[in-house]
């Protein structure tokens, strides 16, 4: 083996059409496709080692030691890689994060992007984009964008081998900012896992669903042709559509806090008044605003002053997960 260990980082995505439900829970296979952004400026950098005199995999986040059901699920990753690898030695895990975890900043995204990149490097694959698509997938449904830069899309499919992301621009293609509102940042009462399960009892779902190819067509076109207008108009309603399904499911799903609300109210106002800006939420209670590069400062005023709001981070589009 040439190498025993190895380190990535990886940005999070936010996604601008949303995944949400499975056609296949163990496969991740989602019952929609999505499209992304990636961003920069916000990081996880995983370490792997694989060690021969390990009990069994540890992991730890941010320093500490990670928790048994989080380990495990890192654990049940890493033997992906390990079968492919025909290795069986347990590996060391260390991943710093410099954003708040678990409040929809879509920090497993970049975790599985970073762990799948740095496992499968230490494990001694040399793996083209696709199959580390592919892959990070199975850790956490969005992390398949992670691997890619700029503006990206997931192909929903039935297959394992052609359920993967590929980038549909890159970064610099249009310079757009994310002006991600922190209200909270508190770890959820439901992550994702859970949630994509509720998805199918929401009687909204399966028009989502099925209106889904309309949504990523009109998207994808608005990226291409850089039309902030039919972006806006999309995104909104893709993430209305999926909250929509959220408090409609056994259980009701509720992510919003009043401050997100709030958020939503000003970038309405914002838009009547001149200035270029949507909303999008993804499984949290935190909102991300998108907006020109030129309009950013103005967005980043007002959203400053709503109350609730504890944080602004700015985020730009952001390049691959890279080995470092
Ligand atoms: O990849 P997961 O299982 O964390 O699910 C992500 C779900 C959303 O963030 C709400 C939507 C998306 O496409 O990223």
């Amino acid at each position: 083996m040439p190498s025993a260990s190895a380190a990535a980082t990886a940005s999070p995505n936010i996604a601008l059409i949303k995944y949400w439900g499975n056609r296949d829970e163990a496969l991740r296979l989602p019952s929609n496709g999505s499209i992304s952004l990636t961003l920069a400026g916000l990081t996880c950098r995983t370490a792997v080692s694989f060690e021969a005199d390990l009990p069994a995999d540890v992991l730890t986040v941010n320093g500490a030691m990670e928790t048994p059901a989080g380990t495990e699920r890192v654990s049940r990753h890493l033997d992906l890689i390990r079968a492919q690898a025909g290795l069986r030695l347990p590996a060391r895990v260390e991943s710093q994060t410099d954003f708040p975890a678990a409040t929809g900043l879509a920090s497993s995204a970049a975790a599985f992007a970073a762990l799948t990149l740095a496992a499968a490097s230490a494990a001694g694959l040399d793996l083209p984009p696709r199959e580390l698509s592919r892959l990070a997938r199975r850790g956490s449904g969005s992390a398949c964008r992670s691997i890619f830069g700029g503006y990206v899309e997931w192909r929903a499919s039935d297959s394992d081998a052609q359920s993967i992301a590929e980038p549909l621009a890159p970064p610099d293609h249009w310079h757009l900012v994310d002006v991600v509102a922190i209200v909270s940042a508190d770890p959820k009462a439901i992550g994702s896992t859970e949630g994509h399960r509720l998805a199918a009892t929401s009687p909204l779902q399966a028009s989502r669903v099925a209106d889904a190819p309309r949504r990523l067509s009109l998207c994808r076109e608005a990226i291409l042709r850089r039309d902030f207008e039919g972006l806006a108009a999309v995104c909104e309603l893709d993430s209305n559509w999926m909250h929509a399904v959220m408090l409609t499911s056994r259980p009701a799903l509720i992510y919003w806090l009043p401050a997100t609300l709030a958020v939503m109210h000003a970038v309405a106002e914002l838009r009547r008044s001149g200035v270029p800006v949507f909303y999008t939420i993804d499984a949290g209670p935190n909102v991300h605003c998108l907006t020109p590069v030129e309009a950013h400062a103005a967005v980043a005023e007002r959203l400053r002053a709503v109350v609730g709001v504890r944080q602004l981070l700015l985020a730009h589009p952001g390049g691959p997960a890279v080995l470092v």
